[in-house]
């Protein structure tokens, strides 16, 4: 089969003739029809990765056509949508519901005398996060994996597994935002879209939204922000003390460089909380003045996956697009061949796109 694969930092992405391994266990084999080009991609790409060569690609949609001797979740036919969050389902934190926070994620995947689920030319391929997306087929773990109904179009089935669970996750599930709070989401891109449609969904009174590019702004708009703020023209503390007179409750920080993620604690409430989930360069992060916090009693918490239960909201969230309530077709702004992934990526600079999602896998 084909697949993209990165053979090192700064190296794209190339197609390559790839071999998949037969599935085993709890394995389920995919025919990929949708994956998404999220940033986290591209930052294992350019300066996160260890393991090359390797197959990217977590925003994945896909039809089930074989299934492991172990697998009870899945069956063949299903349309399925692949996560990045790796969970066993018997540690403690997986039987307290908190799955994304597994103490044993690598049970979902194959031991090194079990061999490699791809590879090239006789030599093992690493895969990105448990899925390799990127490809014609992919082999993942049933756990990695959520059922969504048939009449779910691919791509914004895509989108799901990650720039969803994320975006919408981190206001409903980290930060549980209420109804009539205040919420500022620093990051118009394709993830940030998602907490907009999150905040909306929870009652904020006020989501206020900071980017840099107008083109973001006026869809953030569309998905319901009610204040936008262009901080390389306004300054977006003064902005938003201005808008909410004290600070907002909630400040989601969707872009991580060290001057943005400190503008966002100074944007945050008595009481209020930041929340880091962006990076965008290896030394991302924030200096906390113990006094000024804790007079404040503020928050900041790290924030992986929306704190997302996969198998609870993919569902839920295919659920509410079907419904109307839930916005992911105007985030797919272009679909791409399994060729054009580094030009896709260069594409998410252009301030009018929000996801560029590879649809052609011949
Ligand atoms: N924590 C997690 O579990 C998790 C999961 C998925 C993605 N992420 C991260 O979330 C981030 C957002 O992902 P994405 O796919 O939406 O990226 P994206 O590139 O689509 O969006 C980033 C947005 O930030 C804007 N921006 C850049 N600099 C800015 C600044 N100084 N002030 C305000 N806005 C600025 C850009 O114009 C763009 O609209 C990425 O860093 C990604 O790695 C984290
Ligand atoms: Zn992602
Ligand atoms: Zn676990």
């Amino acid at each position: 089969m084909k697949a993209s694969l990165t053979k090192g930092l700064g190296q794209g992405f190339v197609v390559e003739e790839v071999d998949l391994a037969e599935p085993i266990g709890h394995e389920v084999r995919v025919e990929v029809r949708a994956s998404g080009l999220c940033h986290s991609d591209l930052s294992v790409a350019t300066f996160i990765g260890e393991e090359f060569p390797v197959v990217l690609g977590h925003e994945v949609a896909g039809v089930v056509t074989e299934v492991g001797p172990l697998v009870t979740q899945t069956k063949v036919g299903d349309h399925v949508v692949g996560s990045l969050i790796q969970y066993c389902g018997a540690c403690t934190n997986c039987l307290s519901g908190r799955t994304h926070v597994c103490l044993r994620p690598e049970a979902t995947l194959r031991t090194a005398d079990q061999g490699p689920r791809i590879s090239w030319d006789g030599a093992p391929v690493a895969q990105g996060m448990g899925l390799g997306g990127f490809a014609q087929e992919a082999l993942i773990h049933e756990n990695q994996l959520a059922v969504v109904p048939d009449e779910m179009p691919w791509a914004p089935a895509a989108l799901i597994g990650c720039g969803v669970l994320t975006g919408a996750g981190a206001v409903l599930n980290s930060a549980r935002v209420q109804h009539g709070e205040t919420v500022v989401i620093i990051g118009a891109g394709g993830v940030g879209m998602n907490a907009v449609s999150g905040a909306r969904i929870a009652g904020a009174e006020t989501i206020i939204v900071t980017d840099i590019e107008d083109g973001k702004l006026e869809r953030a708009r569309a998905f319901g922000a009610t204040h936008v703020v262009n901080s390389r023209t306004v300054d977006p503390v003064e902005a938003v003390r201005e808008i909410t007179g004290h600070g907002a409750d909630h400040v989601f920080d969707f872009v991580g460089a060290r001057p943005v993620t400190a503008q966002g604690l100074q944007m945050v409430a008595k009481g209020g909380g930041l929340y880091l989930i962006g990076v965008s360069s290896g030394d991302a992060g924030v200096e906390v003045n113990s006094i000024a916090t804790l007079s404040g009693s503020q928050r900041v918490q790290g924030v992986y996956m929306g704190s997302s239960n996969l198998k609870r909201d993919i569902p839920l969230y295919a659920s509410l697009y079907l419904q109307g309530r839930m916005n992911l077709d105007d985030l797919v702004s272009k679909e791409i061949g399994l060729a054009d992934i580094s030009a896709g990526y260069e594409a998410l600079k252009d301030g009018t796109t929000a996801r560029v999602v590879v649809t052609d896998l011949s």
